[in-house]
């Protein structure tokens, strides 16, 4: 490692002066410099003077670049959220941000809304029933699988943009979107209704 470095900077130093430079002034930018810095001089001069060191250093930079922007991509990513209005049966409004991925019956929960969900979102029941208050919304949904829509068969006061709320995930297109809760739902766990088998 240490002794290509110095074969490099030797180099570096033999070009500098073949340009005219004086010796104190080219060897100053690495000497004078914490290592760090010399490193920096090191990777601007090279792509500056010299094409194979630049594309060495330019993929480097490419590299160190694209990564932090991913880093600093999935972390803004993870921090979004969006607005989302549940309509509770009294027509009372709630507006809640909720974070991309996350579930309508999570945000539910975890700001006190009344959203049943008897089944904890594993499509056993139709008690997180919810209605999507606006058809635009509700086409930008993924679609239902069979098994969301044979829950939904079962729901209390079915619509055409019903859905179950823990099938709803949140995504940068729904904001804005807005989910009335039904005035009932329907458990047949405790309701005593058992689904046929299919
Ligand atoms: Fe049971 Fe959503 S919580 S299906």
């Amino acid at each position: 490692m240490f002794i290509p470095r110095l074969s490099r900077v030797a180099f570096w130093l033999a070009q500098e002066l073949s340009r005219g430079k004086c010796p104190s002034q080219a060897i100053s930018g690495y000497v004078q410099r914490p290592f760090s810095q010399f490193m920096q001089c090191q990777v601007g001069h090279r792509m500056e003077n010299n094409m194979f060191h630049a594309s060495i250093m330019q993929k480097n930079c490419l590299y160190s670049t694209t990564f932090s922007n991913d880093a600093s991509g999935e972390e803004a990513e993870q921090k979004q959220k969006i607005s989302v209005t549940f309509v509770d049966k009294d027509e009372e409004e709630k507006h809640i941000k909720v974070p991309i991925g996350m579930s309508m019956l999570e945000a539910a929960h975890e700001n006190d809304i009344e959203l049943e969900g008897a089944c904890e979102g594993s499509l056993a029941c139709s008690t997180c029933h919810v209605i999507v208050m606006n058809m635009e919304y509700y086409n930008k949904l993924e679609d239902p699988s069979d098994e969301e829509n044979d829950m939904l068969d079962l729901a209390f006061g079915l619509t055409e943009t019903s859905r179950l709320g823990c099938q709803v995930i949140a995504k940068p297109e729904l904001e804005g979107i807005r989910l009335a809760i039904p005035v009932a739902t329907r458990n047949f766990a405790v309701d005593g209704y058992v689904p046929k088998p299919h």
